[in-house]
Formats: C-alpha cells, structure tokens, sequence
C-alpha cells in the first residue's frame, strides 16, 4: 500500500516536447457537434496544460462558412474557461485556422493542404480528426489520402465510431481503409467505450 502511494501519480508525467515536431491538428466537420462539444474542449484543456507539443496548429475544415471568431463563439459553452485562465484561451485560438471546402472536391483538399503547407512546415506530422457523418468516411479519407499526406512527418487518420451499420458495411469502411493507409496510420475512437474505466482510474490505482 505504502509503494502505491508514494508512487508518482499519472498527471506527474508531464511529457517532455522539448525539440519536438511541428503538429497540425485538423478537425474535419469543424462546424459539428462532436466538434464544439467534445473536440475542440479537449483539444483547449490539453493546449491549455501543455500536453501538447508548442508548436502545434489546429485547422478546422467543413463547408460551412465560418471564420475562428464564429468558430471560438460556437464552442464557447463547453470550454469551461477560468477568468485566470483567459491569456492562455487567447493563445489557443491564436494557433487556430479555418478552411471552408467540401468532402467530395479535390481541389477544396488541395487548397486545405496549402493552408496546412502555410500554417506549419514540411516537417509538421498532420493528424486528422472525422468528426464527421460516416456517408462522408470514403471520399474524405480518400482525399486526404489523395491531397493532405504529411510530406516529411507522420500522418494520423481518427475515425469516430460507427464504424458501418453492420458486418458487411463496416467490412466494406475496413477495406477501403486498408487500402488507403498503413494500420499504424489509422486510429478509431469510441469516447464512450472506455468512459466507465477512465472514470474510474483511481479507483483502479
Ligand atoms: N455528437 C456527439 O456527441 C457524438 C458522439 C459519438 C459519436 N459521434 C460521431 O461523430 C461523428 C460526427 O458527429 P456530429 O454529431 O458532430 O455530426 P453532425 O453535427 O451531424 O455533423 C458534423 C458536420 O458534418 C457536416 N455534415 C452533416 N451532415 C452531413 C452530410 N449528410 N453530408 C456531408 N456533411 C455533413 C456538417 O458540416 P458542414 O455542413 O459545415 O460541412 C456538420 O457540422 C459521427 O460519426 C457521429 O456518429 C458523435
């Protein structure tokens, strides 16, 4: 018992960033739901306590018109800003970035691979966050694919579930998938599977 106390807690392992990569962070269906409600929260609580590396940019992407400010404003109720707090919150939006275009147009892709060749540098890992219906998971992937590769760093794929409807579909979203990147490449999050465990953290410790 005495160990598992004087053991360091989770949050003390502060990862170091030190010399780190340029990042860009993009979120695909910027203008949604999970967008303003889950990601772009969880993106400003990990900017704000440095979990991510300093020269990370964020790049929202849909076919809305939008600028940041119209961006900050929609995400305002879930951010859960601290008046200490509000220099930081500058800061985030500071790094942030819109690029209107559709899922199905290429060039819109190209366009959004010029904004992230502007923001960040050749050297810049790109993740790519589908906060998106999944009609839209093949043609989107299939332009990133097509368009937004990292040239340089890594590239990071992020689907949120469902992954299909069924066996069938959800093998069809598979193989498409495999075909297009390597399995390292791809991650699939379901934030509701691991919810009760995560919660329950200290309890597990
Ligand atoms: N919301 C949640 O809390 C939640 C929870 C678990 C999982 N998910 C999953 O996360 C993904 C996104 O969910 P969401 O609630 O954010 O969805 P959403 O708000 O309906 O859609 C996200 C964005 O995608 C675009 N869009 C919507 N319908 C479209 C269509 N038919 N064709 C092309 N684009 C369309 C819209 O942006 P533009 O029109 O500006 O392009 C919209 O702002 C889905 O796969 C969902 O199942 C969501």
């Amino acid at each position: 018992m005495k160990d598992l106390l004087d053991a360091p807690a989770f949050w003390d392992d502060v990862p170091s960033f030190e010399g780190s990569a340029p990042h860009i962070f993009v979120v695909l269906g910027a203008s949604g739901d999970l967008a303003k409600k889950k990601i772009y929260p969880t993106l400003w609580w990990l900017f704000r306590d440095r979990l991510v590396p300093e020269n990370t940019m964020f790049v929202g992407y849909a076919r809305s018109w939008l600028t940041v400010a119209q961006l900050k404003e929609k995400c305002q109720p879930y951010m859960k800003v601290k008046d200490c707090e509000q220099e930081r919150y500058e800061e985030f939006w500071g790094v942030n970035h819109y690029v209107r275009g559709s899922y199905d147009t290429r060039r819109d892709f190209e366009l959004l691979d010029q904004e992230m060749q502007k923001v960040g540098t050749a050297r810049a890992n790109r993740i790519f966050y589908l906060a998106l219906p999944p009609s839209v998971f093949d043609v989107v992937t299939t332009n990133l694919k097509g368009c937004c590769m990292a040239s340089q760093g890594w590239t990071r794929i992020i689907i949120e579930k469902p992954f299909g409807k069924d066996s069938d579909s959800s093998a069809k979203l598979s193989n498409h998938l495999a075909a297009l990147f390597k399995e390292e490449e791809l991650y699939r999050i379901d934030h509701y599977l691991g919810k009760e465990m995560v919660q329950n953290l200290m309890t597990l410790r």
